[in-house]
């Protein structure tokens, strides 16, 4: 166990425990479903910035540093690492309460995510413009 889960002001985007219909072959839990979730994370963080019309452009690094099984509870937390012209990078991690030892939590994953602020086309917009104008 690294250290206690984050509370308060560094309240997670995104909390959820992980279910039977989420595991792979090996009875772990599938890699996709948590880059779903950190997506999900990592876009609302992004709306922050952008707005409402937000899209995924890349997803330039993520690391699944430990395993997550069923019954654990995962937080995602988010941190804006750099706003550009039309895009945002987001930093998501990923801490897992175990089933089995709820009051610690363990680094399970990280990554880094670049969303575009997108008009009602779809082209990117310049951060901080509404689509209308
Ligand atoms: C996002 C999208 C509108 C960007 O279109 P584009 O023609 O590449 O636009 P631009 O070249 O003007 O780039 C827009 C911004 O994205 C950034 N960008 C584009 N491709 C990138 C990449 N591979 N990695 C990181 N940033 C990228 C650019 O640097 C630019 O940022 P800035 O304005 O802050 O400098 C277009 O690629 C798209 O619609 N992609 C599909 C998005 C989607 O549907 N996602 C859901 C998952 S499938």
């Amino acid at each position: 166990m690294s250290e206690e889960p984050k509370r308060g002001e560094d309240c997670p985007a995104i909390r959820v425990m992980m279910m039977p219909r989420d595991t792979n072959a090996h009875g772990t839990i599938f890699g996709g479903v948590i880059l779903s979730y950190l997506d999900q994370a990592g876009a609302i963080e992004a709306r922050r910035h952008c707005g409402d019309r937000v899209v995924t452009v890349a997803m330039n690094s993520v690391e699944f540093k430990q395993p997550v099984f069923v019954g654990d509870v995962l937080s995602f937390y988010t941190e804006t690492v750099q706003i550009g012209r039309t895009s945002v990078r987001i930093r998501v991690s990923a801490q897992a309460e175990r089933f089995a030892h709820p009051r610690g939590a363990v680094d399970v994953t990280a990554a880094e995510i670049v969303y575009v602020a997108v008009d009602a086309e779809r082209r990117p917009m310049r951060i901080g413009r509404t689509s209308q104008s």
